[in-house]
């Protein structure tokens, strides 16, 4: 079974709440969704390896731990989870960006594919996909297609929040993958918004409309 872990950290639960707010302008928006980024990060990377290391202080001789150098992918599924990847490589700054462009048919809420390009050595990295919103599931379960179809074998996925139909479509189509999330919502709407989620992710990011 996959992991669904929310990250309720006081900090994290504080700016979603402003996040979500309607009066909140694009400016701030971005600045938050960035900011919440980066402490979600924080408490995803606590299992990363590490490795000791000789060191000399003023003082003397002893041993200190490093991060053991594995290989990390940053994903956003554009564009709205471009919001993300500064946040995270504030503490990541070595992981290389690939990106998924899909967006979600306003009709059918179907995902269309429209680029995809990742780093070469995929296969050997722990990916991050990112996403702000997992509502019905059907853009991070096509990501995750089109990120193993190139390859990849280690992925999880992190976005700010959740609807309880899509975290069951993306456990039940790829339950390899984790999912990490701010916070699990009540339902969908019959457009297939989050209730009360934030509302359009990639239109408050960019001001767009
Ligand atoms: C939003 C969001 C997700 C998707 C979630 O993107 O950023 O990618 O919808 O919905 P789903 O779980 O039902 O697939 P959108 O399609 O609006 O594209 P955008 O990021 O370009 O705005
Ligand atoms: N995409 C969004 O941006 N928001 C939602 O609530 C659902 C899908």
């Amino acid at each position: 079974m996959p992991k669904i872990q929310v990250l309720d950290h006081p900090l994290i639960q504080h700016k979603l709440t402003y996040i979500r707010d309607i009066n909140t302008g694009t400016k701030e928006f971005r600045e938050l969704v960035d900011e919440v980024a980066t402490l979600m990060a924080y408490e995803i990377t606590r299992d990363l390896p590490l490795t000791e290391k000789e060191i000399e202080t003023p003082i003397g001789k002893g041993k200190s731990d490093v991060l053991a150098g594995k290989k990390l992918g940053i994903i956003p599924i554009l564009r709205a989870g471009l919001g993300m990847v500064e946040g995270i490589l504030n503490l990541i700054p070595a992981a290389k960006v690939g990106h998924v462009g899909l967006y979600r048919d306003p009709e059918t809420f179907e995902p269309v594919e429209y680029y995809v390009k990742l780093p070469k050595d995929v296969s050997e990295r722990d990916l991050i996909l990112v996403d702000p919103m997992l509502a019905t599931g059907g853009s991070a379960i096509e990501a995750v297609n089109s990120l193993k179809k190139r390859g990849a074998k280690s992925i999880r996925f992190m976005c700010l929040i959740a609807a309880p139909e899509g975290v069951k479509a993306m456990t039940d189509a790829h339950p390899d993958v984790d999912i990490y999330i701010a916070a699990l919502d009540e339902k969908l709407d019959e457009k297939g918004y989050i209730v009360p989620g934030l509302g359009d992710a990639g239109d408050r990011l960019f001001g767009t409309k």
